[in-house]
């Protein structure tokens, strides 16, 4: 199964994705996921691109395009891989591609998760993460057992720097001038799959399992 998990910040990508790879066994990498623990490290890389994503804005496609390259190229991910949040441009999808040719194989789904923006902003607004394990929790649909702290690990919950109110907008709004149109390049494909990924979370995976079946 080679996946992309395309929508917008907030639509539930990497709820989603944690699952379909706990559950099929097939490796999820997460750009987002692996910039963020660049950052936390204070690697080169982490602080030169803390400053895009602090800011709500991309990382420059040849940085992730690096970080993919790699992550492809680990053991796991030969029989298979959930890329999420990956790619978020045209530079970055051919990229992918020509990434996909070299190892003569091709995604079996990209899959779009729709979510009206009112729903997005509350998720956003709601979300704490764990900065030592990465759990993610929600205040309003999925609060940890203990406010602010984390079930997996007692560590104290954060909110993330580019949930703020005035960054959640511009994060929109760059997902909508450079994200969104790859709905088009790979609707030309045969590839894409909408999920109306609004319900509860138990509700969307049953959504996200019915058009990736088979792949
Ligand atoms: P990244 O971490 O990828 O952020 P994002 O795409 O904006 O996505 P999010 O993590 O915000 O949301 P999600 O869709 O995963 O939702 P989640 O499941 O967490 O990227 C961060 C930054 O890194 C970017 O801004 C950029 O700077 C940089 N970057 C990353 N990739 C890049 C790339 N390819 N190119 C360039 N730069 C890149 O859910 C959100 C919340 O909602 C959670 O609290 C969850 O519990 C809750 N929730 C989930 N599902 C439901 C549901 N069904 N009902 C109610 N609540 C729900």
């Amino acid at each position: 199964m080679n996946l992309v998990l395309l929508g917008p910040p907030g639509s539930g990508k990497g709820t989603q994705g944690e699952r379909l790879a706990a559950q099929s066994g097939v490796p999820k990498f997460a750009t987002g996921d692996i910039l963020r623990d660049a950052v936390r490290r204070g690697t080169p890389l982490g602080n030169d691109a803390k400053r895009y994503m602090d800011a709500g804005e991309l990382v420059p496609d040849e940085v992730v395009l690096g970080l993919v390259r790699e992550a492809l190229a680990t053991p796991e991910a030969a029989a298979g891989f959930i890329l999420d949040g990956f790619p978020r441009t045209v530079a970055q999808a051919e990229g992918l591609q020509a990434l996909l040719e070299e190892r003569d194989t091709k995604l079996d789904a990209v899959v779009y998760f729709d979510v009206p923006e009112e729903e997005l902003i509350r998720r956003l607004a709601g979300r704490r993460s764990c900065p030592s394990c990465g759990a993610v929790f929600n205040v309003h649909s999925d609060p940890p057992a203990v406010a602010g702290t984390c079930d997996s690990c007692g560590s104290e919950l954060e909110t993330r720097e580019d949930d703020r109110e005035e960054t959640v907008r511009v994060r929109l709004r760059v997902y909508q001038e450079h994200t969104e149109p790859l709905l088009r390049w790979y609707g030309e494909d045969s590839v894409l799959r909408e999920v109306a990924a609004v319900g509860s979370v138990e509700e969307v995976y049953g959504k996200l399992l019915a058009v990736v079946d088979g792949s």
